[in-house]
């Protein structure tokens, strides 16, 4: 087919189905083309080292290795911000099994985990055993407050806190990421506080361009040169730390290595 039939073709269809262009909008391609044009950013962010949050040792419980989860390493540096900021309060924009909750909860005075109603993912149609799954490590920790809420609508000033450490991951359409980042800057505690957005990378050396669009778009330009991806997680972060960093292509030559003990725990 021609390009000029090609062009016809996928006109007739916009004018059909002009949802469509979303399609094209939010395409990577696209949002990578934004996101240089308009921040100058066409490899993405900095990338902070890993080894500057952690100290040598982190021990990750509960960790299911289930689909969708995240990364051993993301939940370290949650840990690992919670100690160094010494946080006492600490807040999640998407619950799902409720294990990033779980992993820092130990750590943290007070933790609120905010997701969508169970009868919100009902009547989207998502399956059962899906929403079921929300909460399933984090439902009796005592120090966890669970909201039940969409974080699109929410009142954060309700809550009536702010926080020290912030965690997005909740959906990770491009809009709902500007408006979760301009709500998280509005609870930052203070100067040490931080923000991480989970996703960043859609692996560990890549960067996913419609969320990092987001991130952009919800900061204040203020904080924007003091947003990093940090290696080896999918994680990138907001931090005003004096801090190292450097541009990572993928294939770049490892510069240190794990070692991961495993331990299984039945659940009864
Ligand atoms: C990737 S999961 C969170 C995983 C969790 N942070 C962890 O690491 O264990 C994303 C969650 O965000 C929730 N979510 C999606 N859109 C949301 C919204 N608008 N408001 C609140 N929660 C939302 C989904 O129901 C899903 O459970």
């Amino acid at each position: 087919m021609s390009k000029l039939n090609k062009a016809l073709k996928a006109f007739r269809l916009i004018l059909k189905k002009p949802h469509l262009l979303n399609l094209i909008n939010e395409s990577e391609e696209a949002q990578q083309h934004y996101v240089s044009q308009k921040y100058h950013l066409p490899h993405g962010l900095k990338t902070v080292d890993f080894a500057d949050f952690i100290s040598t040792e982190e021990e990750i419980a509960p960790y299911s290795f289930l689909e969708g989860s995240s990364l051993p390493t993301d939940f370290a540096l949650l840990k690992s911000l919670c100690r160094s900021t010494q946080a006492k309060d600490y807040l999640e924009i998407g619950t799902w099994r409720g294990e990033s909750v779980a992993n820092v909860a130990p750590l943290v005075l007070q933790c609120y985990s905010l997701n969508l109603p169970d009868d919100t993912m009902r009547a989207l149609g998502m399956d059962e055993a899906y929403i079921g799954m929300h909460r399933f490590f984090s439902k009796d920790i005592p120090n966890v407050t669970h909201i039940q809420a969409d974080s699109q609508s929410f009142n954060f000033s309700t809550l009536q806190k702010k926080f020290d450490v912030i965690f997005i991951d909740g959906d990770h359409h491009t809009s709902s990421i500007i408006n979760d980042t301009k709500n998280a800057f509005r609870l930052l505690k203070d100067e040490n506080s931080v923000i991480v957005w989970h996703d960043y990378g859609l692996g560990t050396e890549t960067t996913r361009f419609n969320v990092l669009a987001g991130i952009l778009d919800g900061c204040p330009a203020s904080a924007i040169p003091h947003l990093y991806r940090v290696s080896h997680t999918l994680c990138a972060i907001y931090t005003q730390k004096e801090i190292n960093s450097r541009s990572i292509k993928p294939n770049s030559t490892p510069s240190y290595f794990f070692n991961i003990k495993l331990n299984v725990n039945r659940i009864p």
